[in-house]
């Protein structure tokens, strides 16, 4: 590499770490850092996108200027905006201040945006590079552009089992396979969340609390996505005080006359059938990027076969459950042959304890 290019690629990773500040606040919004230079080369401003309707990266860099930016540069990892959402659009701002080299990583998928942030940019004698550090951008806002592309949240699961592949006994008991650090790392985790999904069963068995335990404002929505309705009348997801809740029912199997078993203040929607794909899309327009599914077998099962998960997470503990008919973290998805199994790639293996945390994702 160059030595201008290591400088460039130098200031654009600075970028994405700003952008990386607004990882658990930004949602529907993507995860965006800027940063700016004077015309001999200095940084004379930084900001970050912290919030959907706060100001975005390269306006909050702006506010931030020590010195004119007259003749400058700016490092962004996402094409600026040229439409008027919550704020008005940045790439004005770009155009007014007379910087005259911008660099983006990658661009919006957003269609309001699209390219045209970077056209206008041209079009106003601004020297535009895109590409520069574009895989680390890629990854980090990945879950906004996957629910641009798709409309559908971008989901992740996560279970935790014994060594011996188990989820629970077979009387549905699993408090707790895993050791309290790994229990705490799950908790942070799911800051990093929009919502966080079950099913009914787990609801009646597990009653989770299902929240981060403080480490986000608002707490993740907490969703349970039922067939039956079938569901008590007291269970610590409808103290509205902790979190949000929000329960899905399939109206074409359900028995409404429970309703009222749920409090009013947690939200109630129906669907049309039990197909997660429908709580994927739901989610995506309440402005989910990324979705934490945190169900038992059956609803994981069918969550993966409708497309619903892109990543999983699993904790393994030095435990075995044994039995027969304990529960395995998924169904039969029927596979009778070897090319038709689930292949995972990007495998990162961590220690918690005696815990073993292992994350990994789908194979393209
Ligand atoms: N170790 C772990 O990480 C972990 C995590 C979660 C759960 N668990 C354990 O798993 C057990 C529950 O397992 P589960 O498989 O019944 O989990 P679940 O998370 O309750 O999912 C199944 C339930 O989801 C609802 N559902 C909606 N659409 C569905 C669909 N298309 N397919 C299947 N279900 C759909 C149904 O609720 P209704 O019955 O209300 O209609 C169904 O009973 C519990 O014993 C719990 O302790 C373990």
């Amino acid at each position: 590499m160059s030595e201008k290019n290591v400088i460039h690629t130098k200031w654009m990773k600075r970028a994405i770490f700003l952008a990386s500040l607004g990882k658990n606040t930004t949602s529907p919004n993507p995860r965006v850092g800027a940063v700016i230079l004077d015309k001999n080369g200095s940084l004379i401003s930084e900001g970050f996108h912290y919030k959907a309707g706060m100001p975005h990266a390269e306006a909050m860099a702006f506010n931030n200027l020590k010195k004119d930016a007259k003749g400058g540069s700016m490092y962004v990892n996402l094409e600026p905006c040229c439409h008027h959402g919550k704020t008005p659009p940045c790439v004005d701002k770009v155009i007014s201040s007379g910087i005259k080299k911008v660099y983006v990583s990658i661009e919006d998928p957003d269609k309001r945006v699209a390219g045209k942030g970077i056209k206008l940019l041209k079009e106003a004698g601004i020297q535009v590079h895109l590409g520069l550090c574009k895989k680390e951008s890629l990854d980090l806002n990945k879950a906004f552009i996957y629910k641009n592309i798709t409309r559908k949240s971008y989901g992740v699961l996560k279970w935790a089992m014994s060594l011996d592949g188990r989820v629970a006994l077979k009387n549905g008991k699993s408090k707790w396979i895993t050791n309290k650090e790994s229990r705490s790392r799950v908790h942070s985790f799911r800051a990093e969340f929009d919502a966080i999904i079950i099913g009914g069963n787990t609801l009646r068995k597990d009653n989770p609390l299902l929240t981060s335990r403080g480490k986000k404002t608002p707490e993740p929505l907490r969703v349970v996505f039922t067939k039956s309705l079938d569901l008590p009348s007291n269970a610590n997801l409808w103290d509205c005080n902790e979190a949000k809740t929000l329960v899905i029912y399939d109206s074409s199997s359900a028995n409404e006359s429970y309703l009222p078993r749920i409090p009013k203040c947690v939200e109630v929607e129906k669907v049309s059938s039990d197909n997660p794909e429908l709580i994927a899309e739901i989610l995506a327009r309440r402005g989910c990027n990324k979705v934490l599914w945190e169900c038992g077998p059956k609803l994981a099962t069918a969550a993966m076969r409708s497309n619903c998960i892109q990543e999983i997470i699993t904790f393994i503990a030095p435990k075995v459950l044994g039995g027969e008919n304990s529960m395995n973290p998924f169904g039969d998805f029927e596979f009778e042959e070897m090319h038709e199994i689930i292949k995972l790639s990007d495998f990162q293996v961590s220690l918690i304890g005696d815990d073993i945390c292992v994350k990994s994702s789908f194979e393209n």
